[in-house]
This record gives structure tokens, sequence and C-alpha cells, in this order.
């Protein structure tokens, strides 16, 4: 385990003047979520996702000495050209992350980025895109140290990950990952997701999402609002204390494969996490009329077919398929022969389970 001090560097044997390194991270689909924050990107509760294996952020960081004038010097590229509106969120994550990558004045960096799934598609890229800009930096931090170990590399580039977006500490790793302290998951911290340690069952292998683009627009409530919203809310407490309740109880379903009760928690955590920004003042309702049509064609086609699969819901009209991947035939006909009609432009993407951020 690591503390906040582990991840202040003393001094560095090594210097590098100029390079660059190429990393994709994948998204992440949680089961429990994250809602609610406290100072310094600390959870509320604990949470636990899937890693994703095709929706993916590749990232380029391109370094060169500079002389130190007090400032950050960056470029930031989006597909190649130049993004001058995502640049103050790369430097407020700068400025976070400075205290633990002291070099950072050093260097001019160019930021290249791009995603694997559509810009306008409504898929967040904050977690891939934080992921991979963490798993560069670390890179740079192994060239100035490279003793240092496999371990304190992930465990950090989560923790980066983590103060730029919280839910981006989960993209760095495969293929289920936890944040959060919670008691009965050894090395479980507040700081950085960890791998899930314990015995995962087969019929998670593989594990298919079908993301339905049920609305591409801008999201209605930024993850900071929400997570604000969380803040006197007059369920906190009791919602809080559910998600520890969850996640324990996923460690016996995670082990026994009983797909009827992972079904329950992860439903009633995509439409808990909804009821919370139901009935947080201000109040939002972010599911759109065919976010619920697919919501009933889903529990009707489960209960005609027996077909275990299941729903679970972002911040957003979007709804995650989740299904054994035997199944996928028969599930993929499904979505195209009755969900494709309440998807935006009839847009859906096809992911599963993956093993978290690569270097190229
Ligand atoms: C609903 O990670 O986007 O997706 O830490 O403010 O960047 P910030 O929030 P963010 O919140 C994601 C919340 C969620 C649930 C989850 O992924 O656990």
């Amino acid at each position: 385990m690591f503390e906040v001090d582990h991840f202040i560097p003393l001094e560095y044997n090594n210097s590098i003047d100029q390079g660059s390194f190429s990393w994709s991270a994948p998204s992440n689909i949680a089961l429990v979520k994250y809602w609610g924050k406290k100072e310094n990107q600390i959870p509320a509760n604990p949470s636990v996702s899937f890693t994703l294996n095709n929706c993916k952020t590749i990232t380029t960081l391109a370094f060169a000495k500079r002389q130190n004038d007090g400032n950050f010097s960056f470029d930031l590229l989006f597909e190649g050209k130049s993004k001058e509106d995502f640049k103050p969120k790369i430097q407020k994550f700068l400025e976070r992350v400075e205290r633990y990558l002291p070099f950072l004045k050093d260097y001019h960096f160019t930021i290249d980025t791009q995603n694997t799934f559509p810009h306008s598609s409504g898929i967040a890229s904050s977690a891939s895109g934080m992921a991979a800009l963490a798993m560069n930096f670390m890179s740079l931090e192994k060239k100035l140290n490279p003793a240092m170990t496999d371990d304190y590399f992930y465990s950090k580039a989560s923790f980066l990950a983590r103060l730029g977006s919280g839910s981006a500490c989960r993209s760095v790793k495969g293929q289920v990952v936890v944040w959060g302290s919670q008691a009965n998951i050894k090395g479980s911290s507040d700081l950085y997701g960890v791998e899930y340690p314990y015995t995962i069952h087969s019929v998670f292998k593989n594990y298919q999402d079908t993301i339905l683009l049920v609305d591409k627009g801008e999201k209605q409530v930024s993850s900071t609002v929400g997570h604000d919203l969380m803040h006197n809310h007059p369920f906190a407490e009791t919602r809080f204390a559910q998600a520890h309740t969850n996640l324990d109880q996923l460690i016996t379903i995670f082990e026994s494969g009983n797909l009827e009760e992972f079904i329950k928690i992860v439903e009633s955590e995509a439409l808990t996490l909804h009821a919370m920004m139901m009935t947080s003042l201000p109040y939002f309702i972010l599911m759109k009329p065919n976010t619920l049509q697919i919501i009933n064609a889903i529990w009707k086609f489960r209960n005609e077919t027996k077909i275990p699969i299941c729903f679970t819901l972002d911040a957003g009209a979007n709804v995650h398929v989740l299904y054994p991947n035997e199944y996928k035939e028969k599930v993929l006909q499904f979505i195209t022969a009755e969900l494709v009609g309440y998807c935006q432009n009839g847009q859906y993407l096809c992911d599963e389970i993956g093993n978290g951020a690569l270097l190229s």
C-alpha cells in the first residue's frame, strides 16, 4: 500500500533531454458507482468497474527540456490539430500533479491525443484521456528514476489519473478494478485503483458491454457539479453505506458467477445513481424517454429468453448493456432488431472487458 507521501519523489538519478511516448488507455464502466467526493478527489464511497477494451484514448507525449520559467509549457493537439479549448483542463491537471512530478516545468510538452470512439458520441473521454496522459508522465518519470518498481509505476499512474478525473484511476489496469478503501478488499485505497484481488468466475471472461448511444449531446450536468450534489444530500450517508454493502456482495458474486444476483446489484446501482440526481437540489433527470424504453425492452427480453443481460448507466442517457460472451450473437440480434431504433442515428458501440493501459 502506498500513502500520498510515497508519490512525492526525492531526487532523480538520471536525466533526459527529449523524447516521446505513446500510451493508450481504455474507458471503464462502473458496476458500483462513484458519486460524491471529498477534498482532493477522495471518493465518498468505494467503486468497482470493468475496464473496457475498444473505447480508448491514445495519447502521444513529446517532451523537450527547456529553461524552467516557473510556468507550464505545453501544446495540445486533438487528432493532430491544435485544440485550445481542452487546454484549461490540462493546465489544471498539471497544477494538481506538479507536487508529485516536480520535473514538469523543466520541459515543453506536446500532447497529441485521439479517441477510438466518435468525439460526439457522448462517451466521456475524461477517464481514458486522463489515464493515458498519466501513463505517459509515468514513463517519463521512469526515465528519470529507472529503479522504480512496476507496482509503484502503475499505482502512481492511477493516483495521478485520479487527480485528473476520479474514474480515470480505474482505467490504468484491467479487468476488474476497485477504487476506494473497502474493509474486505485487501490493498484497496482511496488514492488509486487496484486490480480486484480475488477469484473471478469464468462467466465474466470476455464479458460484453454494448453501449447504446441514446443522447450524444453535451452533458447536462458536469461530473463536478454532480458530485457536489452529494454534499448535504438527504440520502448521502445511506447511499455511501449501500455502496460498501453492494461491493461486499459482489465479492461473493464474482466468485460464484451468480448472474441473477449480479444483475440485481448492477441495475440497482445504476438506478440509485440516477435517483441521487433526481433527489438532490437542484434536481436533474438525465435519462431520456428512450433510456426507459431500452430498460423496459431489456427486462422483457430477459424475462422471455432467460438470457442474463442487464443494463447500467453513467451520469447521462446512454445505456450500457452487459452480458456474458456466450450470448453475444443472440443479444446483438436483439439489439439490432429492437433497441437500435431508440439510439440517436441508430448508433451503438460494441465493447468488452479489457486489460488496461498499453504502451505502443
Ligand atoms: C457516474 O470520474 O467523471 O461515471 O472525479 O469529477 O472527474 P470527476 O468525476 P468522474 O465521475 C464519474 C461518475 C460516474 C460513476 C463512476 O464511473 O463510478
